[in-house]
């Protein structure tokens, strides 16, 4: 879906070039079309072609040019709104499958890796998850142990401190077998592996409809047709349906830092800590050992899309913390943002498609483990199509309806039908003279509000500021360039083109 997901640029993006495919010119034929060439659409489409279906992969950027390309990378089964909160919302059973199909996520990548040799710095090592500070003799630690423990993960236990130098920390919970990797280095491996089985990429193609039936279709711009047995949406978040599954999850900015250390200088783990919005440590080394040192990753600071537009303080916060925890850091190297889909009950949807075309299937749902969701949506999406039973499939099936949730839903709802209130203010400046060069703003003209982006040379482009999703008014992103919808995550790069859905389409012309 995302032809450019922003402008900042992640570690991955600057340490790895995915190579191109070529672009989709003529029509074709395959049993599964996936539509989407991040790791949820890669994975299935390899799962896919491993159980000898031919395969056919088509996105309108680059392969991992969406949210891939702008992840941490921790691959984990801590999951990340809590055991305590997983087992409330769909009990003890639930909370078990849930850590199991994670679990398995990270023992599929990791065989992946090893059965089609592919070079990623793929890892295991450990997890700590710290107490708030000023909280370290609080129960939710304790609570957290005991759900994961009930959920089934075994080798968790409580330590005093992390055995980490220079990190302050009180007591933390440690989990075993975790791991990491470089997402974009995974991406490009697995993409050989579907080409050495005769699966088909095909990227800068865009999908403009999708039609589920026997057998599907998905047309492609400029009128390519994809004709297969079932269809993968595959795009961060669905472009085949309207509302319902948009009300089930919210979109949320995060923000990433790269902070470089010597080598060796902290200990290589996964950390979290329970903060709210929590924060979320790696490091990363260079294999080859070129880098003379180790770049910490440390994010968090997440706000909903469209609803904030101070990066710059944001990510000096995200330093400021990252830079009391970790004193040796030298000096921050990267600066990136990335958008994190959380359902209302904190686990993916994966599944059929919530229409009534049996053979469309969705990935979606992030909830800030995009790599191991991905993952489980390969396997999963796999055993659905070939007519497998799954012991996940009600867990993640995108129409369920979790009661215990309702709480959430109401008020992302109510979140979202306040932001149609925009239609009625006044612009955010009264005329395109006020906006500063690079920039962007929404004004308003009569009753139209406008986007309008001022380039580095004083150029003017306006576009209509009502998101082609539901027509809500778009907002200016200062951190990406980019415009994004506050409503369901939709987003646009300057010029008023679609990156993200669940839009599909530009943000309109004016024409007055
Ligand atoms: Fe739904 Fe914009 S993303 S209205």
């Amino acid at each position: 879906m995302d032809e450019q997901a922003g402008q900042t640029t992640s570690l991955w993006m600057a340490t790895e070039d995915v190579s191109e495919a070529s672009v989709l010119t003529t029509s074709l034929t395959a049993d599964v079309c996936v539509i989407g060439g991040g790791i949820a659409g890669l994975s299935t489409a390899y799962c896919l072609a491993r159980e000898g279906r031919s395969v056919v992969v088509v996105d309108d950027g680059p392969i991992g040019g969406g949210m891939t390309q702008r992840t941490t990378a921790h691959l984990s089964n801590v999951i990340d709104d809590g055991y305590v909160e997983i087992e409330r919302l769909h009990g003890e059973e639930g909370a078990a499958l849930a850590a199991a199909s994670h679990t398995a996520a990270i023992d599929r990548i990791e065989r992946i890796i090893t059965d089609e040799r592919i070079s990623c710095d793929f890892e295991r090592l450990d997890g700590y998850l710290f107490a708030q500070p000023g909280d370290e003799g609080s129960l939710s630690l304790e609570r957290e142990l005991l759900a994961a423990q009930r959920a089934g993960l075994s080798n968790v236990e409580r330590h005093a401190r992390a055995p980490i130098s220079g990190l302050t920390s009180g007591p933390c919970v440690r989990f075993e077998r975790q791991a990491q990797f470089h997402p974009l280095e995974y991406l490009s491996g697995l993409m050989r592996a579907i080409e050495r089985r005769g699966g088909r990429i095909y990227t800068g193609t865009h999908v403009t409809k999708v039609e589920g039936g026997s057998p599907g279709r998905v047309e492609t711009e400029p009128g390519s047709v994809i004709t297969a047995r079932a269809i993968v949406v595959a795009t961060n978040t669905p472009i085949t349906d309207l509302v319902a599954l948009h009300t089930k999850q919210a979109p949320y900015t995060t923000y990433v830092i790269g902070a470089r250390v010597p080598r060796g200088s902290v200990a290589k783990a996964l950390y979290w800590d329970m903060e709210d919005p929590y924060h979320y440590v790696r490091l990363y080394s260079d294999a080859s050992g070129d880098r003379p040192y180790d770049v910490l990753i440390a994010g968090g600071e997440d706000h909903k899309t469209g609803q904030a537009d101070d990066g710059d303080v944001r990510y000096a916060r995200l330093e400021a913390w990252a830079q009391q925890r970790f004193p040796m850091i030298e000096e921050i190297v990267y600066r990136w943002s990335g958008q994190v889909m959380e359902p209302v009950d904190g686990l993916a949807f994966i599944g059929r498609d919530v229409g009534d075309s049996p053979n469309v299937y969705i990935a979606t749902g992030d909830s800030g483990m995009g790599m191991t969701h991905g993952t489980i949506a390969g396997m999963l999406l796999t055993d659905l199509i070939v007519g497998r039973e799954s012991p996940w499939t009600r867990l993640y099936d995108p129409s369920r309806k979790t009661l215990q949730a309702m709480d959430t839903y109401a008020q992302e709802n109510l979140n979202m039908a306040a932001q149609y209130a925009e239609w009625v203010t006044a612009g955010e400046v009264g005329s395109p003279d006020e906006i500063a060069r690079d920039s962007g703003a929404v004004i308003r003209r009569g009753l139209k509000k406008v986007a309008v982006y001022r380039g580095p040379e004083g150029d003017l482009h306006e576009r209509s500021a009502v998101c082609t999703h539901l027509g809500c008014i778009v907002a200016w992103n200062q951190t990406e360039k980019t415009w994004d919808c506050p409503c369901h995550g939709s987003r646009f790069d300057k010029t008023g083109k679609v990156m993200n859905g669940p839009a599909n389409s530009d943000l309109s012309p004016i024409t007055d």
